[in-house]
């Protein structure tokens, strides 16, 4: 009877110690290097992924102009974000979401990759002059 006690005790802690899908803090997401250089190939991957999960609030050029259900923010204005612009902070608003009308994208998007894709395609939507310098596609 203890021993199931103690078993019963334990699993709540060790899974809580699993869970990698913690959201992030501002310091270890500004820690966070982007591993997926931003090419071509990366932007178009990440706006396939866009296309289909963020086009209905932000808009298909980003600007959240459409008729959208919260008030989305205008992915082309990077001065007006709440949550940090680095690509570890941008990862980090996907993944992990930001405020109620944000969803968090943790589950519905699986491979981390994805995640970065969309990073890129992101920072292709800025004014031109504060976007990263364009890396050849990898091999
Ligand atoms: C259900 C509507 C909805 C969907 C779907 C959605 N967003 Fe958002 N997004 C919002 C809203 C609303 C905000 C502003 C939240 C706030 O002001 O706190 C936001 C904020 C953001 C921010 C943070 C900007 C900042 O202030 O730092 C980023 C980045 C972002 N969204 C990217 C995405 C990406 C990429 C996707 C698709 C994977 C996506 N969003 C899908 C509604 C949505």
């Amino acid at each position: 009877m203890r021993n199931l006690l103690l078993t019963a005790l334990a699993i709540p802690l060790f899974a809580g110690f699993l869970d990698d899908k913690k959201p992030l803090t501002t310091e270890q997401a500004q820690k966070l290097k982007n591993p997926i250089p931003y090419s071509k190939k990366s932007i178009s991957q990440g706006r396939n992924v866009y296309m289909r999960m963020c086009v209905g609030c932000h808009g298909a050029d980003g600007k959240a102009t459409v008729d959208v259900v919260a008030d989305a923010t205008d992915l082309t204005a990077p001065k007006t974000w709440k949550s940090g612009t680095t690509d570890g902070e941008i990862f980090r608003s996907i993944r992990d979401g930001q405020s109620a009308s944000m969803p968090s994208f943790a589950t519905q998007i699986k491979g981390e990759d994805d995640l970065w894709h969309l990073v890129n395609f992101i920072r292709n939507l800025w004014p031109e002059s504060t976007r990263p310098e364009l890396q050849p596609d990898p091999k």
